[in-house]
């Protein structure tokens, strides 16, 4: 596949094309080891060896990020009035990145952002029933009874889920801290869920999604690209 040289750079995410286009100008960037100073160059993806400030890129078409989304941003590209998700990944600004799903304002942990919309598609399409797991505090006692209806598929006043796993962690005065394992993902789904036993979640956090795991390094707000092992599992039988 071949590109133009200012288009594959900005689209690496080295700047702007203006910015690249200066860059070109100025001798940085070389092709098979030679300078070239035109910016509509075109390159062989395939075979040509690239590099600016005598470092080697390498063209990717899809990127794959793990994000700990914090509490009070949105799960969206743009927003008028709150931050959302993407305002916090920086460098990756040619790669139109989105949210995989979506999780509420106030809710934490994985999130997945990426540019591949089939994969998103896949990994989020209900009938697919890849396993969500969260963490959440509840406020109220959680009984055998909730854990049973859970597992039967509640009803949650306009749709009847699918079973899902409720486990208890553990038991206080008046709240109860468990975890929460659904194969869908309906709008408000585990606070509906919950709400249909007549608790209330007061807190949630999302800890896996089919294979992947939150990584416990990654503090709230911090991302990281997903590694390959990580991304093969995620990517097997999707
Ligand atoms: N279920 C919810 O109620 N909220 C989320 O953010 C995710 C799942």
């Amino acid at each position: 596949m071949k590109m133009r040289l200012d288009k594959y750079l900005a689209h690496f995410g080295l700047g702007t094309r203006k910015e690249v286009k200066s860059f070109i100008r100025k001798g940085l960037v070389k092709v098979n080891d030679i300078i070239i100073k035109k910016d509509d160059y075109k390159v062989d993806l395939d075979c040509d060896f690239i590099c600016f400030n005598d470092q080697k890129i390498e063209y990717r078409q899809y990127v794959y990020i793990m994000l700990n989304k914090p509490a009070g941003c949105v799960c969206a590209t743009q927003d008028q009035v709150h931050r959302t998700v993407i305002d916090l990944i920086e460098g990756y600004d040619h790669y139109d990145l989105f949210p995989v799903g979506r999780l509420d304002k106030d809710t934490e942990g994985l999130l997945i952002i990426t540019n591949n919309g089939d994969f998103a598609h896949k990994l989020m399409a209900p009938k697919r029933k890849h396993a969500k797991l969260y963490y959440a505090v509840i406020d109220g006692i959680v009984t055998e009874d909730d854990i049973r209806k859970f597992k039967e598929g509640i009803y949650i006043g306009d749709y009847q889920c699918q079973p899902a796993q409720l486990t208890v962690l553990a038991i206080e005065e008046n709240y109860s801290e468990v975890y929460i394992e659904i194969y869908e993902g309906k709008f408000h789904q585990i606070k509906r869920m919950v709400q249909a036993t007549g608790k209330k979640v007061v807190y949630l956090k999302r800890l896996q999604i089919k294979t992947l795991k939150l990584d416990p390094h990654l503090e709230s707000g911090r991302y990281r690209e997903l590694t390959d092992d990580e991304l093969f599992d995620l990517m097997k039988d999707l």
